[in-house]
């Protein structure tokens, strides 16, 4: 491997389309270059965190909401955050100018910085690692939003700290291979309890399900607050519907009238099949992602 800096554009050099302009601890690099040090808290402790936003038309799509999430995370495992809001939007933006992106997804990592050798215990005297990818946008068939995708039952079997978006993402990632290896879309997750085996999330997105009546959304008991989730809920309140918030129970599913997936980049996503049990793609789904739409486009006219 060669460690001269070559920039490329994206796309610009046969094989080289998914290399692009990352930006590490204040200098922007190319993403084959070896910049992360090998004793990275994050690369030996997956002691860190990131975030995933859209990037769309010049904006980065509800970014204050994503960075105020990854501060406050930060803020409770005592990890430096770096740079502001201002600062990460500018840098994101030079980025997707440098790549010629116009839409894209912008990937956020905060690490607990570089050791001199590896060791369990960090030193309070240490600079963070910051990492900002901005790089294009995962592709999806777009008929899946028309035609709704199928989920299948996994365990949860994370951590105590899924309320934050830390890097150790190991079952998240065999979770939704298993989903992906059988045909589905995404895996749904569930823990239990006494009363029985009740949803948590994705591997990487949010949940919610209407049951005719109201929207029931599991409550925020170590899961993600996806920034997708408060702004559907808060769109559906704002269309008169009833949102309640709390354990859905699996037994439960076959009750429900609409599964609805939702994540930054998922947006609000229609789920017609979970397991072998088939669901209807409904009202309450086309209207939530109509509304959101709108939502986004408005959020861009105001950048
Ligand atoms: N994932 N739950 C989990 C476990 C997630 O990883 C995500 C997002 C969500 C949805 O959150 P939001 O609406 O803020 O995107 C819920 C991102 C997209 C990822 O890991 O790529």
């Amino acid at each position: 491997m060669s460690d001269k800096i070559h920039f490329v554009t994206v796309g610009s050099q046969k094989g080289d389309e998914n290399r692009v302009h990352i930006f590490v601890n204040g200098k922007i690099l190319d993403s084959e270059s070896p910049v992360i040090k090998v004793f990275d808290r994050g690369m030996v402790f997956g002691d860190g965190l990131y975030d995933v936003i859209k990037f769309q038309d010049g904006n980065f799509i509800f970014l204050d909401d994503h960075i105020e999430r990854m501060k406050k995370s930060a803020n409770f495992f005592g990890i430096k955050f770096p740079y502001n809001l201002e600062k990460i939007f500018e840098i994101g933006l030079e980025l997707a100018t440098m790549n010629g992106l116009k839409e894209g997804e912008l990937y956020l990592q905060l690490t607990r910085g570089v050791d001199v050798i590896r060791d369990h215990i960090f030193d309070d005297d240490y600079e963070p690692t910051f990492v900002e990818i901005v790089q294009p946008v995962r592709k999806m068939n777009p008929e899946i939003w028309q035609v709704g995708a199928k989920v299948l039952l996994h365990p949860d079997l994370r951590h105590q700290f899924c309320e934050h978006k830390t890097t150790d993402l190991l079952p998240n990632i065999l979770a939704k291979k298993y989903a992906r290896s059988k045909g589905a879309y995404e895996a749904l997750m569930f823990r239990e309890d006494e009363r029985g085996k009740y949803v948590t999330e994705g591997a990487s997105s949010s949940y919610i399900f209407f049951d005719g009546k109201k929207i029931i959304a599991p409550k925020i008991e170590n899961i993600l607050p996806g920034i997708t989730r408060i702004k559907v809920l808060g769109l559906a309140k704002e269309m008169g519907i009833e949102v309640e918030e709390r354990r859905v129970y699996l037994d439960e599913l076959l009750k429900m009238k609409e599964i609805i997936l939702l994540s930054t980049l998922s947006r609000v996503l229609p789920i017609v099949e979970v397991e072998n049990f088939k669901f209807k793609k409904g009202e309450i789904a086309s209207k939530l992602g109509i509304a959101f739409k709108d939502l986004l486009s408005s959020h861009l006219e105001v950048k």
